[in-house]
């Protein structure tokens, strides 16, 4: 059944997008996990993960690895093919060899600046799954698509395509950011997310089977900060957030993945 929220672990993603050399993405994530020690952190009741650019993956391995830190982290694209004469792109095995966990698809500055197709979406989503990758994969309206097609056909219909060849049961984050929300600092509401997410979890149902679309995450992004994110955190249907701007900045993001303690408030 839709919204047995309980089976699912939130997860509070932080997608850096183009910010924070392999200098800078060390003394960050150093300062993220002293500060969720201070606060102790349950990580197994919520998940955490950064997104940083692929220069800091190595980085970022070495030191979650070295201090057993329970940080996860993972790429913010990955190309639809193995390995080859595709100047630029990063193989789901290269990441998979820097043990990232997920890989950000789809996400709408993609889509948008560097024109990504559903059926490219789709094919990476394919590769994410073929090398062990947990697939982010991000949909979400325009805000003339919200006007022309109402909140949920857009996110559908893009989760749709992306999904058109994957198997039942796969594992698989959605992340529904409204391109309007993000970096706007005009998120969208609760209730708007809540429709949104409730309505990708009905499509995945079809898409991958009941019990995969119960145990799927889908996060809300676009404009998430600490002093939002409790009201996101209250709907059944969303299990966490991809948080941009707020992610660079330590005392927000801490306050955000901490969302248990101020989600009553
Ligand atoms: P924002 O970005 O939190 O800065 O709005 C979200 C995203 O693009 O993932």
């Amino acid at each position: 059944m839709a919204g047995m929220s309980t089976t699912r672990v939130p997860l509070i993603a932080g997608n850096w997008k183009m910010n924070l050399d392999h200098l800078q993405s060390i003394a960050f994530v150093q300062k993220l996990a002293w500060s969720l020690k201070d606060a102790k952190h349950g990580f197994a009741s919520v998940e955490v993960a950064v997104f940083p650019p692929f220069t800091d993956l190595r980085s970022v391995q070495t030191l979650i690895s070295a201090d057993k830190l329970e940080l996860k982290f993972g790429g913010q694209d990955l190309s639809a093919y193995d390995s080859g004469a595709y100047t630029g792109e990063i193989s789901g095995a290269f990441l998979k060899a820097l043990d990232c966990d997920y890989v950000i698809i789809g996400h709408s500055e993609r889509r948008t600046l560097h024109h990504e197709t559903d059926e490219e979406i789709g094919a990476k989503v394919t590769a994410a799954i073929k090398h062990g990758l947990v697939p982010v994969l991000c949909v979400g309206e325009t805000a003339d698509d919200l006007e022309t097609h109402g909140p949920s056909a857009v996110p559908v219909a893009q989760l749709k395509a992306a999904l058109a060849t994957a198997a039942k049961g796969v594992d698989i984050v959605v992340a529904y950011e409204p391109v309007w929300a993000i970096g706007s600092g005009k998120a969208a509401t609760p209730a708007q997310a809540e429709q949104v997410a409730a309505a990708l979890r009905v499509a995945l149902v079809d898409l991958i089977g009941q019990e995969a679309a119960d145990a799927t995450r889908i996060l809300y992004g676009g404009s998430v900060k600490a002093s939002n994110i409790a009201g996101f955190m209250r709907e059944p249907n969303v299990d966490g957030a991809l948080v941009g701007g707020a992610s660079l900045d330590l005392s927000e993001f801490s306050s955000i993945a901490q969302f248990q303690k101020h989600v009553g408030t």
